[in-house]
């Protein structure tokens, strides 16, 4: 390790949020050790941008020896733990992996972490731990509320953390982000769902009426405000992390289908998601006075760079539709 330069070891960073942090911070001059298991959402040829600022190993964060051993090897400066199960219809057919690795792997790190003093560890939460707010914005300090099991599994891990920085003085930071979007996006989600569809001249499916509402957050945005967590987050706090842009999701499709030169009517609504919340909007003032971070990109460009990224790599987005099927 450089002299000063932190090295973080990053869990689920062959993801798509962690990649991106990954990438980034290769720019920045950090080393990394990645230990992500592959789950169908992973991908190695995400990290090709950052090779030679990681060590990857393949492993599984409820595997507390696995990573005992990857940890007392490398001896990390922080952990910043992207892994996770994270799409919110898959926990609605089956929530054990979610509870398993959500919960279970979370504990596992944390364990590990105080075992070996490890000084930073940065959880990725989300906003959906809080519920659904229809009108006004959701504080650091609002009440957990989730609603899926997905943003269950994610809000008991935001609780386990909260009780060993109270019980241990735990060196704990949560970071909620919004809604990402951006390339390399798994296309079970909304955006690279949507593009995929457009491609392939489908129509795009769209839940309910489609006036769910969603903040959307560039993902090198978020991978920027992750670093400042990283760099600046006081152990013990949590910090929201939104874009303050809005869009139901309708608006979202037309945008897709407006820039792959589609048609305006090619979606179809489908039977809405059990428990789908309607709104999702969080107040990041506190992470935006810390550290003077707000996002560079609007939804307007974000979307068109992530339409355009996608067409240069279809074979990639059109390989994870299929294997959707
Ligand atoms: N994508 C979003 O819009 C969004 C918004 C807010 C918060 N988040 C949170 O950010 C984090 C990253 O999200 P993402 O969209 O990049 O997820 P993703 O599904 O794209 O990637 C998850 C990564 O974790 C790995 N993984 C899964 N289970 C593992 C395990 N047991 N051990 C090791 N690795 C494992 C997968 O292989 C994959 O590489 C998650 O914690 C998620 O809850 C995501």
């Amino acid at each position: 390790m450089r002299a000063g330069i932190p090295k973080i070891l990053v869990t689920g960073g062959a993801g798509f949020i962690g990649s991106a942090f990954v990438r980034l911070a290769a720019r920045c001059g950090y080393r990394m050790i990645i230990c992500d298991k592959l789950t169908y959402a992973g991908d190695l040829s995400r990290l090709k941008e950052a090779a030679g600022s990681y060590k990857f190993y393949r492993a599984d964060i409820c595997n507390p020896l696995t990573i005992g051993r990857i940890i007392k090897k490398e001896i990390p400066d922080g952990i910043i733990n992207f892994a996770a199960e994270t799409h919110v219809d898959r926990s609605i057919a089956g929530c054990a992996p979610f509870l398993k690795t959500n919960i279970l792997g979370t504990q596992v790190l944390l364990d590990l972490s105080k075992k070996f003093k490890i000084k930073r560890f940065v959880q990725l939460s989300t906003d959906e731990v809080y519920g659904e707010i229809k009108n006004g914005q959701f504080t650091e300090n609002s009440e957990l509320k989730p609603n899926s099991p997905y943003a269950a599994s994610k809000a008991s891990a935001d609780l386990l953390i909260r009780a060993y920085i109270r019980t241990y003085g735990f060196p704990g930071i949560i970071v909620r982000p919004c809604n990402n979007y951006g390339p390399w996006q798994y296309p079970e989600k909304l955006i690279p769902l949507g593009i995929a569809c457009a491609i392939k001249g489908r129509k795009i499916p769209v839940y309910g009426r489609g006036i769910n509402t969603r903040e959307w957050l560039y993902v090198d945005d978020c991978a920027r405000g992750i670093l400042e967590v990283f760099r600046k987050g006081k152990p013990g706090e949590a910090y929201n992390l939104g874009s303050a842009e809005e869009k139901i999701n309708l608006e979202v499709v037309r945008g897709i289908l407006g820039l792959t030169g589609n048609d305006q009517r090619m979606f179809e609504f489908v039977k809405d998601r059990p428990g789908h919340d309607i709104r999702y909007k969080l107040d990041s003032e506190k992470l935006r006075r810390l550290t003077g971070w707000k996002p560079e990109i609007n939804f307007t460009r974000g979307l068109k760079l992530t339409v355009e990224w996608n067409l240069r790599n279809q074979r990639w987005l059109l390989r994870k539709h299929h294997a959707e099927k």
